[in-house]
């Protein structure tokens, strides 16, 4: 298969190239700095500045659309939240107007979204199913996101929706802000830590990506989380087991909102998200419980 990617360079990215060049399939990356995606992504990875590097004639069967800047470095100015929009809205909306022009056009088109969709959900517990709760900006960029991806259909493309939870990795994301603070013993829940997290282990990302686009018949939103989300002050206590710390410092609510604005909502709120769809599907986690995954991620860490 000949595979486009935006966002090929980020953490997920970089993995999903790692399995697609295993298997033998030609990957193309679109990138602000395509002359850093073999170095990034594997030697025989091209990478392309514009779309329309890639020749008419040239068959294209799947798209994986996941870039964007990312939403937790920095707070939400004016200037950051345009910044966080065009990166996903404006730039699918490029991938989208290209590939309206184009003759062949992919199968499938597999764009990133994420539990973020359905805004703080306290304790309801959240399905495919379920409307968004509480909008905020965090909610209303993932809604933004995937209705334009969704637009793809009229095109005769498939399209899928991954609604990602905290990917958890020893190369990047999350995980690796949160090392320093816990190997010096300042771990611990942030607030009153009863607010769900989501979250999946980065080898179960990257295969349920690829269940998903190798699925034809898989379409539409789908939680990509483990299938036992945990309250954050029970992450705390796993990461601090799994890095033989103590992580018994809460982070007072007030102090987050306090220091980072509205982008405290995305540390302080939650989603008791289900992946009732992919299971429904019949994916299997490699990773269901979250101690057995950051153990497993502990000594790369
Ligand atoms: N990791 C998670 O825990 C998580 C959870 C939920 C959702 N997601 C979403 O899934 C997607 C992939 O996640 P990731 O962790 O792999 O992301 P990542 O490591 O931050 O990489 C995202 C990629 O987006 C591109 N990008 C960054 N800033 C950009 C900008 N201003 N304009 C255009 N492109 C820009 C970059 O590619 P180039 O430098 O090559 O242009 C970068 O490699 C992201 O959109 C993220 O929001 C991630």
């Amino acid at each position: 298969m000949h595979i486009l990617l935006t966002g090929g360079t980020g953490l997920i990215g970089r993995h999903l190239c790692q399995l697609w060049r295993g298997q033998g399939h030609r990957l193309t990356v679109w990138s602000r700095n395509p002359e850093q995606v073999a170095k990034l992504c594997g030697s025989d990875v091209r990478g392309i500045a514009r779309l329309d590097e890639i020749a008419d004639d040239d068959t294209l069967d799947a798209v994986v659309n996941l870039a964007g800047a990312p939403i937790a470095d920095r707070h939400w100015t004016a200037a950051r939240r345009t910044l966080l929009w065009a990166s996903r809205i404006t730039l699918t909306e490029q991938l989208l107007s290209w590939l309206g022009r184009r003759e062949q056009r992919p199968a499938v088109l597999v764009s990133g979204s994420a539990v973020g969709w359905y805004g703080d959900g306290g304790e309801r517990e959240l399905t495919e199913a379920s409307p968004p709760v509480k909008e905020d900006f965090a909610s209303q960029l993932c809604i933004a996101w995937e209705e334009t991806a969704s637009r793809a259909q009229a095109l005769g493309i498939r399209v899928v929706l991954v609604r990602t939870g905290l990917v958890l990795a020893a190369d990047g994301g999350f995980l690796s802000r949160l090392r320093l603070p816990y190997k010096l013993g300042l771990g611990g829940p942030l607030g009153d830590g009863r607010q769900w997290m989501p979250w999946v282990h980065i080898d179960d990302q990257i295969a349920l990506t690829d269940f998903l686009l190798q699925h034809n018949d898989a379409s539409g939103p789908y939680n990509a989380c483990a299938p036992e989300p945990v309250r954050n002050r029970e992450f705390a206590k796993c990461l601090g087991r799994a890095l033989h710390r103590p992580a018994c410092l809460p982070v007072p609510k007030l102090l987050l909102k306090a220091g980072l604005g509205e982008l405290s909502t995305l540390l302080l709120g939650g989603q008791r998200a289900r992946p009732e769809r992919l299971l429904a599907a019949g994916f299997t986690f490699r990773f269901n419980d979250l101690q057995s995954a950051l153990d497993d991620l502990s000594s790369r860490l």
